[in-house]
């Protein structure tokens, strides 16, 4: 058995600058632009995360799969970038530590964008731990003396067998706003959600582990989360795949994203000095 880490720094697609880390239990790609996560897999697995086979992967644009960080702001923004800036730029690789169950964390740090002109000045720093389980958390300062108004997500885009075998637990009971239905407000009643048809939920003020089902794959996905009042789920189906120019026209088959973080009414207000932390761990086990 392979005794230590290991981290390769070489170019990605498009010739951005990539990280491949290995450890005895797993493998993941981490691209400085977007301190994406495009790839995590542990041996002997499937990969966990799904990256488009049509992604750009380009300064200015977003990675499409993996998991893109959402922030400062979920959705669309009048005259402004769609989810935030945080995915269109580089990050900066800060350091790298070895734990003792022989696990990697990367921390990376944001320097700010043009964007964040007008912001009130906040640092954003993001740690990334590979190893048995993926871990990743998103740590925001307000270094202002106003308050900060966020929203953040982590957008994880799952690899699937086929969406038809799949369910969604962990969200009975919990409010959602459904934008497939112009933001209607509905209430989970579901104890397994399953797809057949565009799927686009924000669940709101729920903390609760989701758990994805696969039972082609045979394998659930655990979603464990702290810092995060909203999980939104999301599959494109066919009309809207078509119309993206960075996702086959297939590949909602393939796909599921199950999302943390805190958005549209539970955004956060950080008041000057105070410190956000979103954090999501994601694990495997067998069905
Ligand atoms: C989801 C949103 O989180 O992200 C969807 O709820 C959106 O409405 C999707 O379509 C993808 O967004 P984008 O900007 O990455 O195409």
């Amino acid at each position: 058995m392979e005794k230590s880490g290991l981290i390769i720094f070489s170019k990605g697609n498009g010739g951005l600058p990539l990280l491949k880390v290995h450890t005895p239990m797993s493998d993941a790609e981490i691209y400085l632009h977007g301190a994406h996560v495009t790839h995590f897999q542990r041996k002997g697995e499937e990969p966990l995360l799904f990256l488009s086979g049509s992604s750009r992967f380009e300064e200015g644009q977003p990675i499409r799969g993996g998991i893109p960080i959402i922030f400062p702001w979920f959705g669309p923004r009048e005259g402004k970038l769609m989810h935030g800036f945080a995915r269109n730029h580089p990050w900066e690789l800060k350091e790298i530590d070895t734990n003792p169950d022989q696990s990697i964390t990367l921390a990376f740090e944001f320097p700010l964008p043009a964007e964040a002109t007008g912001f009130p000045k906040f640092s954003a720093k993001y740690f990334v731990t590979v190893g048995e389980s993926l871990t990743l958390q998103l740590q925001i300062v307000n270094e202002s003396l106003e308050n900060l108004t966020l929203e953040d997500c982590l957008h994880t885009y799952f690899t699937v067998g086929e969406i038809s075998a799949v369910t969604v637990s962990g969200l009975k009971g919990a409010d959602y706003l459904d934008k497939v239905e112009g933001l209607a407000r509905k209430k989970e009643t579901a104890e397994q959600i399953s797809f057949s048809g565009e799927t686009d939920r924000a669940y709101l003020g729920t903390t609760a582990t989701t758990e994805i089902h696969d039972a082609k794959l045979r394998r659930r996905i655990i979603i464990e989360k702290e810092g995060s009042r909203s999980t939104v789920v999301w599959n494109p189906w066919i009309a809207k795949a078509k119309l993206m120019p960075d996702f086959g026209d297939e590949e909602y088959l393939r796909m599921v994203c199950v999302e943390a973080g805190n958005v549209l009414e539970n955004r956060r207000v950080l008041a000057p000095g105070n410190v956000s932390s979103l954090k999501m761990r994601l694990s495997t086990a067998g069905i």
